[in-house]
């Protein structure tokens, strides 16, 4: 296993690039400015994590650079293309069509059920396909393990299979990128490392994954993790692949390099 603190985003191509990216909510007085100039280039099939303290500004960098939010300067290439040049309705179509979404909570509309919450959005960016993408939710929903419950309301399944199910909806539009903000935040250790489990298959197959999480259990999965204070990236560390046989040994260096950060 190596592990370096060296950055790795440039190297070989990215599939997103953000530089620069500053971000003032003018909302409140005065103004907060939350980001101030962050550079993050993410490879394509990277599984990165991004960490730091509370009120450091993680949620609000996955937000300019998902294309949910806008940063007040700076730049976000999404394979070359710069979102920030894009209007509400070009971003709104990269969003459905090339961007996959986890929350802490999965924001299901209780009205459907399981299954038709994850086609609806798939639909949504593929009207033309219904078939190939019904067949698409599907192989996802017996992937992760969850086709016995399709057809339930979404009220009637436990916190770790809506979770899972908002996974099969991110990656049901088959998107460039995967972001993911606290996505275990509200599950236990066990369900939270059936989550786990199921991201870093999501990565293996090649998805490019951005996630931000406050638990180093979790951040260990990932191939590389930044550090955020202060709406700066002030450190970066490379763990490479994640494999079960050196996950002791990751989870203890990382936890050691996040205690020097005063994490
Ligand atoms: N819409 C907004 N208007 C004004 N201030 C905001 C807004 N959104 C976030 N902030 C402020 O920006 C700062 C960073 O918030 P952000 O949610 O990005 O932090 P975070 O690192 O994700 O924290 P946490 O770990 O608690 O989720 C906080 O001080 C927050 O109060
Ligand atoms: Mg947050």
């Amino acid at each position: 296993m190596t592990i370096t603190n060296q950055g790795t985003g440039a190297a070989q191509g990215s599939v997103l690039a953000a530089h620069g990216i500053e971000k003032t909510f003018f909302t409140t007085t005065p103004p907060a400015k939350v980001l101030n100039g962050i550079n993050l280039e993410v490879r394509p099939g990277e599984f990165t994590v991004v960490m730091g303290a509370s009120g450091s500004g993680k949620s609000t960098l996955l937000y300019c650079i998902s294309g949910m939010d806008r940063p007040t300067e700076g730049t976000v290439k999404l394979d070359g293309r710069d979102l920030t040049s894009f209007n509400n309705k070009q971003m709104s179509k990269v969003r459905l069509e090339e961007m996959g979404f986890i929350f802490q909570q999965a924001y299901f509309l209780d009205n459907l059920n399981v299954r038709d919450n994850i086609l609806l959005p798939a639909l949504k960016a593929q009207p033309r396909e219904r078939a190939k993408v019904e067949a698409r939710v599907d192989a996802l929903l017996k992937r992760f393990g969850i086709d016995h419950i399709a057809n339930h309301g979404v009220t009637q399944v436990s916190g770790g299979q809506l979770q899972r199910a908002s996974i099969c909806r991110a990656l049901a539009t088959e998107p460039k990128v995967l972001f993911a903000d606290e996505p275990t935040g509200a599950l236990n250790a066990s369900t939270s490392e059936e989550v786990m489990n199921a991201l870093v298959d999501v990565h293996r197959d090649g998805t490019t994954v951005v996630m931000v999480t406050h638990d180093p259990a979790c951040a260990a999965r990932a191939d590389r993790v930044v550090y955020l204070r202060d709406g700066l990236v002030v450190d970066e560390v490379a763990l490479g692949p994640w494999t079960h046989e050196h996950s002791e040994q990751r989870s203890d260096f990382l936890l050691g390099w996040l205690r020097d950060h005063g994490f």
